[in-house]
């Protein structure tokens, strides 16, 4: 049986009436298309092929985003302290690769998944370069624990915070989050404090060699640290000139939860918005709880 021919233009009778015109190089343009698109994609059906490329564009863009996140790897300085071992824990839970500094390795706390421990003394330089090796941000939350002596707030707060910053130098640290006080910061000359005077005066000029290292970095000015649960009050960012004046006009304790100050330190590391800034921090509960999510974008960078 002999196929019917396919008649085209005028043998088919195709022609419009109102323009007169063959439709001949059309169809051959579009049945041309259509081979071109079944040999190269999936059936000729060119919706699915675009689905399918920004599937795959944003499957890849996605995996790549965390991928970034998984990888990055977070130093902590302090980590067996208060703070500190909430930090670890906060940024362990947000799927950070966390290497977590004691200088006692009996004070390790546990086999957290994500959490490696290293031994090290920020009085120790070469110390801190083995254990910073391969960490892409630094965290620190190291006190004095010592009033007088070489584990006094001189060699600590202020030497301890110059090597962590030098060493963060050396390895291209894309962030430096440094857990400070409300009460510290260059708005106040502290050597001239009779109370607590010693210690702020060291750990402001471990702050402000911080800053003049030229590492990104985040100084949280923290109310008193207690252990309760988090997210349960709102977060408060503000200057510490204000703070001095707030905590001087109210009787009750100002303070910050601990896993609050982690989430916070957490939310630094993600975004470039949190960079250079210094400000005091404490829990508000005339604030929305997780408004200051977005508070890093429009927080005066200028705070002393
Ligand atoms: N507590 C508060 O209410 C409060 C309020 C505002 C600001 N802050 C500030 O927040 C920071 C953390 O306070 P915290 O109460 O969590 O302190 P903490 O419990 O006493 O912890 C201090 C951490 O620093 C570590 N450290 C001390 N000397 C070190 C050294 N030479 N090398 C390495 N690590 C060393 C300690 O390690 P070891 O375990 O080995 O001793 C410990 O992990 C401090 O800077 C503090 O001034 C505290």
């Amino acid at each position: 049986m002999t196929k019917p021919r396919l008649q085209l233009g005028r043998a088919a009778g195709l022609r419009s009436r109102k323009t007169k015109l063959s439709i001949k190089p059309i169809w051959l343009f579009n049945r041309r298309c259509e081979r071109l698109q079944r040999r190269f994609c999936f059936g000729g059906n060119v919706r699915k092929i675009v689905t399918t490329f920004f599937t795959v564009a944003a499957t890849f863009l996605c995996l790549s985003k965390y991928e970034a996140s998984a990888k990055d790897v977070v130093f902590v300085a302090g980590a067996t302290g208060r703070t500190g071992s909430g930090i670890v824990k906060g940024l362990a839970a947000d799927g950070y690769d966390v290497i977590a500094m004691a200088r006692d390795q009996s004070k390790a706390k546990g086999q957290t998944p994500g959490v490696r421990w290293v031994q090290g003394d920020v009085r120790d330089i070469d110390s801190l370069r083995r254990g910073m090796a391969g960490a892409a941000y630094v965290v620190s939350a190291i006190g004095a624990t010592q009033i007088t002596g070489p584990n006094a707030s001189e060699f600590i707060d202020f030497s301890g915070t110059r090597n962590l910053a030098d060493v963060a130098k050396e390895i291209g640290a894309k962030q430096f989050v440094l857990i400070a006080s409300g009460r510290t910061g260059p708005h106040i000359d502290h050597s001239t404090r009779a109370n607590g005077g010693y210690n702020r005066y060291f750990k402001t000029k471990g702050e402000e060699y911080l800053k003049a290292s030229g590492v990104p970095y985040t100084i949280l000015g923290a109310a008193g640290l207690v252990e309760k649960p988090g997210g349960q009050m709102g977060v408060r960012f503000f200057s510490r000139i204000e703070y001095d004046a707030t905590t001087k006009s109210t009787d009750e304790m100002v303070v910050i939860v601990i896993p609050d100050i982690a989430a916070v330190v957490s939310s630094a590391l993600k975004g470039p918005t949190a960079r250079n800034k210094a400000f005091a921090i404490m829990n508000d509960v005339q604030r929305p709880v997780g408004a200051w999510r977005k508070e890093f974008a429009t927080t005066d960078t200028n705070w002393p």
